[in-house]
């Protein structure tokens, strides 16, 4: 079916979140959505779980962007910066989205105007002191005076807020987790406290929490130059996206992405 492509509006985010553990008869729609790269990644995963997940998140991922493009999914063409960041190879105006996944649950940002990031971690127990290993010293040192009653939720408040800042950034693992801070506390706005070299990002960055079920905590970085930003929680089945999305045109159908499907499902 053809849709009129989703619109995001100025200075929102969008975010979507979805279950990456999803049923059989789901699974042909993400598996045809995929590029033959992708497919050839999926198949490389050891667990079928690990490969089931991939393929319901990255053929999501390709379905929602193709709808604000108005372009199938799998038409879309991804390309990585110098740093692994996913991005569309080419996609005028541009569209910006990054994705992140934990415990059976994708996340997705998607902005036509700002560099994104997101991340959520599911929250489970730590084995080792991976604020020490991870943190800076002034985070290190926040958290060192948090109750131990809320020592794990703050732990993951900064690991998702570091995490989302430098899939945001886009230089990945080569910007050192020490050469930033970001705040800790859960009253008010998340921040960028300092970013090494660069006095003005504080003010040209936002940071903001992402509202999740229980268990799991996450946030949102975004580099607006300084402008005010809100989320804007969407998903398949709200009043608001079904109306946006009435469809152009008849649907057209393809006889052969049935026999596509199951070609490349048996190879799996
Ligand atoms: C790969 C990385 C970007 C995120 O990894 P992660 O938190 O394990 O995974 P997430 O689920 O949040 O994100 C994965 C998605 O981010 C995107 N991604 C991959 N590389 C990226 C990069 N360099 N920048 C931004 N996004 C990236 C991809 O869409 C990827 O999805 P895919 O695996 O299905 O292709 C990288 O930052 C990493 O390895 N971080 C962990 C290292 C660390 O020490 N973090 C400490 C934070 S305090």
């Amino acid at each position: 079916m053809r849709y009129r492509p989703l619109t995001i509006g100025p200075d929102v985010v969008d975010i979507w979140r979805w279950p990456l553990d999803v049923g059989m008869d789901d699974l042909p729609r993400y598996v045809t959505a995929l590029s033959d790269g992708e497919f050839a990644r999926a198949s490389r995963f050891v667990h079928e779980r690990d490969r089931l997940r991939f393929i319901v998140g990255r053929g999501k991922l390709r379905e929602i962007i193709g709808r604000y493009l108005g372009v199938p999914a799998r038409r879309l063409s991804f390309a990585c910066n110098a740093f692994g960041k996913p991005r569309l190879a080419a996609s005028r105006p541009p569209l910006h989205f990054n994705l992140s996944h934990t415990g059976g649950m994708a996340v997705l940002a998607v902005s036509d105007r700002y560099h994104v990031g997101i991340d959520i971690e599911k929250i489970v127990p730590l084995r080792e002191d991976v604020a020490g290993h991870f943190f800076s010293p002034g985070e290190r040192l926040t958290l060192r005076n948090v109750p131990p009653d809320g020592y794990l939720e703050a732990f993951y408040r900064c690991w998702t807020r570091k995490e989302a800042f430098v899939k945001a950034h886009g230089a990945g693992l080569s910007l050192p987790l020490e050469a930033f801070d970001v705040s800790i506390d859960s009253v008010g706005e998340p921040k960028l406290l300092r970013l090494e070299g660069d006095p003005e990002a504080p003010a040209q960055w936002r940071l903001l929490n992402l509202a999740l079920p229980a268990g799991f905590v996450g946030a949102m970085a975004a580099l607006t130059a300084g402008n005010d930003i809100s989320l804007r929680y969407r998903s398949d089945e709200t009043a608001k996206d079904m109306r946006e999305e009435m469809p152009l045109a008849a649907p057209v159908r393809r006889a052969s992405s049935n026999n596509q499907l199951f070609n490349r499902a048996s190879r799996m």
